[in-house]
């Protein structure tokens, strides 16, 4: 063998093995099995410093959370495009692209709660299927203006939560009627307002415990609270220092059209989803009244046939009988 194939082998030798190293560390920290007839990757607390690239290509959960990750880039998501849960919690995750998480069309969990994230990466406001988005924790986070600049947000977002930021203003969200869950836990809010909810038509719950606020106007308070009421929202009660009495209840034009504005695109979604059923239903009935009615064909013309046959069997014994009796 000449000089040149020798060290051609020993590369790739070498090449394999380092590969194959990188993966047996991977395999050390990461658990893969299925969840719900999910492919999952459990890689909690697994000293890792990157997002694992050996893991199994169509794996729709990963728990990272835990880990010491510092940077991730859009070519090490982009393995893994059929992601629908990535948990993040817990490294060391500061400036994130634009682009990261650009790929994750089918990300509906996404929890990047304690890291020390300054931007967060655009893109998540716009992610098609993104459900629950969790950002708490992260305590120099710009999200006020992160949203500002995102706006409007596209993803279908069902939970957010922005707890435990030492926010001191809410961001403005603009009209969110998919949400049900706003978690403001641990804030300390200086100037709260009603247009800083008024676009979220869906909330059920407002989660503000360890929480404080200050409002422009004390009965501005009792608005607040009031509106909340009214929607069926159930919230932790914050202290006023005015009585309820003392105060009528108003609230501004612009509030009310940013609500019924969200109300509309609610209404539209829910009309959709509506239709796709009936829809769905309609196509269950025709296809079940289809095969019932080919089943009864098959069977009439196997019954039709047997009487033929019956016929034609009778016919044949009858004549035998009269050529017996002409006999
Ligand atoms: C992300 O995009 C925004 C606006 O499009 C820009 O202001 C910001 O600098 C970008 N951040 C990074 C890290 O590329
Ligand atoms: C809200 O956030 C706090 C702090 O991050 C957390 O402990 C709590 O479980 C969250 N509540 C809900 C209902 O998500
Ligand atoms: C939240 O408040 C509760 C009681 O009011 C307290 O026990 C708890 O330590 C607080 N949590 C944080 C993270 O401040």
């Amino acid at each position: 063998m000449s000089i040149y194939k020798v060290t051609t082998l020993i590369c790739i030798v070498t090449l394999l093995k380092l590969s194959q190293e990188k993966c047996v560390d991977e395999e050390k920290a990461c658990v893969q099995t299925k969840i719900h007839g999910m492919v999952s990757a459990d890689c909690y607390n697994g000293n890792l410093r990157k997002i694992p690239q050996c893991l199994r290509s169509d794996v729709e959960i990963i728990d990272l959370s835990f880990n010491r990750i510092r940077k991730i880039t859009k070519e090490e998501m982009g393995r893994y495009s059929k992601i629908k849960m990535l948990y993040l919690s817990d490294n060391l995750l500061t400036n994130l692209d634009n682009s990261t998480f650009e790929d994750l069309t089918d990300l509906i969990t996404l929890d990047l709660s304690l890291n020390a994230i300054i931007q967060p990466p655009l893109i998540i406001f716009r992610l098609p299927s993104l459900k629950r988005l969790y950002l708490s924790q992260n305590q120099n986070i710009n999200i006020v203006e992160a949203i500002e600049e995102a706006k409007p947000i596209a993803s279908p977002l069902e939970l957010l939560d922005i707890s435990f930021n030492e926010l001191e203003i809410l961001p403005n969200l603009g009209i969110l009627p998919h949400l049900l869950l706003y978690n403001i836990s641990g804030n300390h809010i200086v100037n709260m307002k009603i247009r800083d909810i008024a676009g979220l038509c869906n909330l059920k719950k407002l989660v503000n415990t360890n929480f404080s606020a200050y409002f422009q106007s004390s009965c501005d308070c009792w608005n607040f609270q009031k509106w909340l009421r009214e929607r069926d929202v159930t919230f932790t009660k914050i202290p006023c220092d005015i009585t309820e009495e003392s105060c009528s209840y108003s609230i501004s034009e612009e509030d009310l059209q940013i609500f019924n504005d969200c109300k509309s695109r609610l209404d539209e979604i829910n009309k959709k989803s509506n239709l796709l059923k009936i829809g769905i239903g309609a196509a269950v009935f025709i296809v079940v009244v289809l095969s019932l009615v080919i089943v009864y064909m098959l069977y009439r013309r196997r019954r039709n046939r047997k009487l033929l046959k019956e016929k034609q069997l009778n016919n044949l014994l009858n004549g035998k009988k009269e050529s017996a009796d002409f006999l």
